[in-house]
């Protein structure tokens, strides 16, 4: 359903080796995985914001291939990842499943959360790296549905979102093309400013509290997390 015709990585990742998981979801500058310090800096952001602890039932949503979400649920006591790329779910669940506890699923996220059967379940949810590539409305209804279905998630991180504010530190004159920060299909997908994620959040029942990734990171320069809590 949302988003479905946006399938670049149904697709990319068929190119890449089976344990090239940062190529596979295009982690990557000037063609080359990122570094481990990198990643390390990913992983202290959501665990810092979601205060992740060995009670938690992390929802990941758009996990992708399960790379970076085996390292969430290392702090976790379980957790579930949701994928739409068929792909992407087969490197996770072959690699990183370990079942009962870490679970990978493949499904649109604003469905699986629709036809989720356990409302108490998770207690905590991430999408990174990803919700920009959601339609307006997915978006919109993804943040209801964590907010009103599911009872027990306290916080929701947010991360790697591309900041409209600073879209010149991303795109020349000559590589910006009008309205492509509008666009879920494109390759960074939809730019939010702050101001636009606040009513976002204000109007799905959360508060948003912003933070930016170290000036090491590679993305900080046009790139903010934000970190949802019930309003
Ligand atoms: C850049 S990758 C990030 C993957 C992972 N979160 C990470 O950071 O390594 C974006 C992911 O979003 C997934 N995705 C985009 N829209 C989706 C949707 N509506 N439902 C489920 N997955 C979706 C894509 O399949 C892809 O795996």
């Amino acid at each position: 359903m949302s988003n479905d015709k946006f399938s670049f990585y149904k697709e990319y990742p068929k190119n890449c080796k089976q344990d090239d998981f940062w190529g596979q979801v295009k982690r990557t500058v000037n063609g080359k995985a990122v570094s481990e310090q990198q990643i390390e800096m990913i992983v202290n952001a959501v665990e810092k914001g979601l205060c992740l602890n060995k009670d938690d039932v992390l929802l990941d949503l758009c996990c992708g291939n399960g790379a970076l979400t085996d390292r969430f649920f290392s702090h976790c006591k379980s957790g579930l990842g949701v994928d739409f790329s068929p792909v992407l779910i087969a490197v996770a669940k072959r690699y990183f499943e370990r079942l009962p506890e870490f679970e990978y699923q493949l499904d649109d996220v604003v469905d699986f959360c629709e036809k989720h059967p356990n409302k108490y379940l998770f207690t905590k949810a991430v999408c990174y790296g990803s919700f920009s590539y959601l339609d307006y409305d997915a978006a919109e209804k993804l943040l209801v549905l964590l907010n009103s279905k599911f009872e027990n998630i306290q916080s929701v991180f947010i991360g790697n979102v591309p900041d409209k504010d600073r879209m010149g530190c991303f795109f020349s004159p000559d590589s910006y093309e009008i309205g492509i920060e509008l666009k879920p299909e494109s390759a960074i997908g939809i730019w939010r400013s702050q101001s636009d994620f606040k009513e976002l959040a204000n109007r799905t029942g959360w508060v948003a509290a912003f933070t930016v990734m170290p000036v090491e990171y590679y993305a900080h320069h046009y790139r903010f997390d934000v970190t949802l809590t019930r309003r």
